[in-house]
């Protein structure tokens, strides 16, 4: 018996409050026409204090599970796709599952940057069409202000915060999640990291200021490597499903940059008016870029049925990956 998996429904929430460009002019020394000629960022959402990750997750995962018409107990597995989990331990997905009331399903993390929630599309299918689950909740989250240096141009302006959620259910109608392309290369990691906080360098004395607990970015190395993979990607994923990009109805990118966005969309020869673009109102929120532009992109009805679209992202690791979607 053919078995497929479907995105049945998304679901999206961002935090309430707002750091415009100019907010961040009286921060640092920046200008809203610096930030927004060079990354098409207008504004960002910024999680209060005491809001954390699963907050966010949980109010788009609960849109997601009703727009699927299923409860939380019908759920086999939720993936949450993040950097910056609540706390260490336990797992955001284990915190989720329990404010949910998802106790049938199994949970986990993954670490994967802004690539997260395509790598988690990815692990659903397979646990779907290997007929071991029916149902799988798919989350990319991030409160990313909480690891930025607002002290630190090159990056603060860059990030913001939500959640977007998705769920995959087996279907016997032939389409839904085509195929996934995967791929990472960890020698260039120290171009996009956290230094201190982990195993090697817990945090202490010696980094508690410094700002080594914040994010670290060698910008111009990480935009050449994303303008690259993010176009092999892209064309990957066509190729081998030997699908022609006049066909896609929609590319859905990782919102890092709108420079980035433009050139994988003139690498596969898409028109931009073809492209969900979202970067002017939330900023890079990595592992929830993707499925918030998803979730906008249905509900501004950019998406039908019959649809064929191309997610694609890259992340830090580097870690990269897309994945074509008959809708
Ligand atoms: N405001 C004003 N000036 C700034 C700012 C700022 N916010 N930030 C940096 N500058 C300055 C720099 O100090 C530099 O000054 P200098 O020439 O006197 O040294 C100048 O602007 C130019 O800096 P560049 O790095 O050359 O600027 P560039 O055009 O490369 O743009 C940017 C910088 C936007 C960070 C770009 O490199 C980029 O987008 N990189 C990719 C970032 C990214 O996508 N990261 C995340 C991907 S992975 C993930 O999503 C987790």
């Amino acid at each position: 018996m053919n078995r497929f998996a479907r995105i049945t429904g998304t679901g999206s929430a961002t935090p309430d409050e707002v750091l415009t460009n100019s907010d961040l002019e009286k921060m640092v020394d920046t200008t809203d026409e610096w930030i927004t000629s060079r990354t098409g960022i207008k504004e960002r959402r910024i999680a209060p204090p005491g809001k954390a990750s699963s907050d966010y997750a949980l109010m788009a995962s609960e849109k997601a599970l009703k727009t699927a018409g299923i409860s939380a107990k019908d759920l086999d597995l939720i993936i949450v796709g993040t950097v910056t989990p609540d706390a260490p331990l336990p797992s955001t997905a284990c915190i989720l599952q329990d404010k949910i009331g998802a106790s049938n399903a199994a949970v986990v993390d993954i670490v994967a940057a802004c690539s997260g929630f395509i790598y988690g599309i990815a692990f659903a299918k397979s646990m779907i069409v290997t007929s071991q689950m029916d149902n799988v909740l798919v989350i990319g989250v991030e409160t990313l202000s909480r690891i930025v240096n607002w002290q630190d141009r090159n990056t603060c302006v860059l990030f913001g915060d939500g959640a977007g959620a998705a769920v995959v259910s087996a279907s016997k109608k032939p389409g839904g999640i085509i195929d996934t392309f995967l791929k990472g290369d960890g020698s260039l990691c120290h171009l996009l990291e956290v230094p201190a906080g982990g195993g090697r360098r817990p945090i202490g004395p010696d980094n508690i200021n410094n700002g080594d607990r914040f994010i670290h970015m060698e910008g111009q190395g990480v935009f050449k490597s994303a303008v690259k993979a993010m176009g092999d990607a892209a064309t990957n994923i066509l190729e081998r499903t030997g699908t022609s990009s006049k066909d896609i109805s929609l590319m859905i990118p990782h919102q890092a940059n709108i420079r980035i966005i433009e050139a994988t969309a003139k690498r596969i020869k898409l028109p931009m008016d073809r492209v969900f673009v979202n970067i002017q109102k939330y900023g890079n929120t990595s592992a929830a870029s993707v499925p918030i532009a998803l979730d906008e992109a249905v509900r501004e009805g950019r998406i039908r049925s019959g649809d064929k679209i191309v997610l694609v992202a890259f992340g830090a690791g580097f870690t990269w990956g897309s994945a074509l979607i008959e809708w």
